[in-house]
C-alpha cells in the first residue's frame, strides 16, 4: 500500500477529516494499533491501514486471516461529538448500532462495481458474494471522559490462495474471483474510506432512517426464515429487515422480536454446524 497513492484518492475534504494516514508493512492488528494510538493521548481521527497482520481479529472472539497483500486490513480511529452522538437512538438502540450498519453500506458500495449481483449483506455487518463471506467490520468501543472514540476496523478479502481459503472454517470469497484485474488496493481502500466518512457524517445529522430502506435491499436474508444465535440462546423467525435504528426485527411465533446482537444464520441445521469461523 502506498501511502501518497492512498492520500491522492481522497478528496481534499475526506483528507483533512483524517489527522494522519499510518502506513504498516505488518501489524498484529490494525485495531489494535488503533487502540494503542487512543491510549497514548491522541484525540483526532487517525487511519491505519496495513499489508498484513500477525493477529487480524474478527467479531466474537474470532480470528481473521491476513496474509500479506491478500487482503485490505485497515482501522478508522473516529471520535464522535458528544451531543450528535446523544441526540440518536431514543429507544435503547446503541448509536453504534446504525454506525456498524452504516459501515457495511459503505463497504458494499465501494465493492459493487467490482461484483456481481449476488453481493449482498448479512446483519449486522457481513458483506458477502453467493453467501460467501467477502469483507468483515469490527466495530471497538470505548469510553474516556468527553471524548467518544470508536474503531472501526473493515476487512476485505482481495485474493487468497486454496491453502490460505482452507485454514477459513466459513465459505469465503475474495475479489479476485470476481474481477481480473484487481482495482488498486489504494484506490479500493480511498473509496471506501470516502463513502464512510460522508456517511458518517450523513448518519450523525439524521440516523439511521434515511439508510433503512437501502440496508434492507441488499440484504440477502430479508423475508427469510433465519436462526438468531446471540451466545445465550437461539431465535427462530423471518428475517423482516431493520428498523429505524438497525435493529433486526424477527417474526417468531410469539410476535416480533427486535434484535440488537447476535449473528443470523439461514437455517437451525447450518447454526449447529461448524461452518463458522
Ligand atoms: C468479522 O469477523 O467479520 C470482522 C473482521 C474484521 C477484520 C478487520 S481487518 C482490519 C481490522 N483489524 C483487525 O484486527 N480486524 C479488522
Amino acid at each position: 500500500m502506498d501511502k501518497l497513492l492512498l492520500e491522492q484518492s481522497l478528496s481534499e475534504a475526506i483528507r483533512s477529516s483524517l489527522h494522519e494516514i499510518h502506513v504498516h508493512d505488518l501489524v498484529d492488528s490494525t485495531n489494535l494499533q488503533a487502540l494503542r494510538l487512543l491510549e497514548s493521548g491522541v484525540r483526532d481521527n487517525h487511519l491505519i491501514v496495513a499489508n498484513a497482520q500477525s493477529s487480524g481479529r474478527g467479531r466474537r472472539g474470532r480470528n481473521w486471516l491476513s496474509p500479506a497483500y491478500s487482503g485490505l486490513y485497515m482501522s478508522l480511529l473516529y471520535f464522535f461529538p458528544a451531543t450528535r452522538l446523544h441526540a440518536k437512538g431514543a429507544d435503547n438502540t446503541h448509536p453504534y448500532q446504525g454506525l456498524s450498519l452504516v459501515t457495511a453500506l459503505s463497504v458494499f458500495d465501494a465493492l459493487r462495481d467490482f461484483c456481481p449481483d449476488s453481493l449482498g449483506l448479512k446483519w449486522p455487518n457481513d458483506v458477502l458474494v453467493d453467501h460467501r463471506k467477502l469483507a468483515g467490520i469490527l466495530l471497538e468501543i470505548r469510553t474516556i471522559t468527553d471524548c467518544f472514540p470508536v474503531v472501526i476496523g473493515i476487512g476485505v478479502n482481495l485474493n487468497l490462495s486454496p491453502s490460505q481459503r482452507s485454514k477459513i472454517d466459513r465459505p469465503v470469497s475474495a475479489l479476485n474471483e470476481w474481477s481480473d484485474p484487481l482495482p488498486a488496493s489504494e484506490m479500493l481502500a480511498g473509496q471506501i474510506m470516502s463513502l464512510l466518512l460522508t456517511n458518517i457524517e450523513h448518519y450523525l445529522r439524521d440516523g439511521f432512517a434515511p439508510f433503512r430502506t437501502c440496508w434492507n435491499s441488499r440484504d440477502i436474508y430479508l423475508g427469510t426464515e433465519v436462526t438468531i444465535d446471540n451466545d445465550r440462546q437461539q431465535l427462530v423467525g423471518k428475517s423482516m429487515g431493520v428498523d429505524t435504528n438497525g435493529a433486526l426485527l424477527l417474526q417468531t411465533s410469539d410476535g416480533e422480536e427486535r434484535i440488537s446482537g447476535g449473528e443470523v444464520f439461514p437455517s437451525l441445521r447450518s447454526a449447529a454446524g461448524v461452518v463458522q469461523q
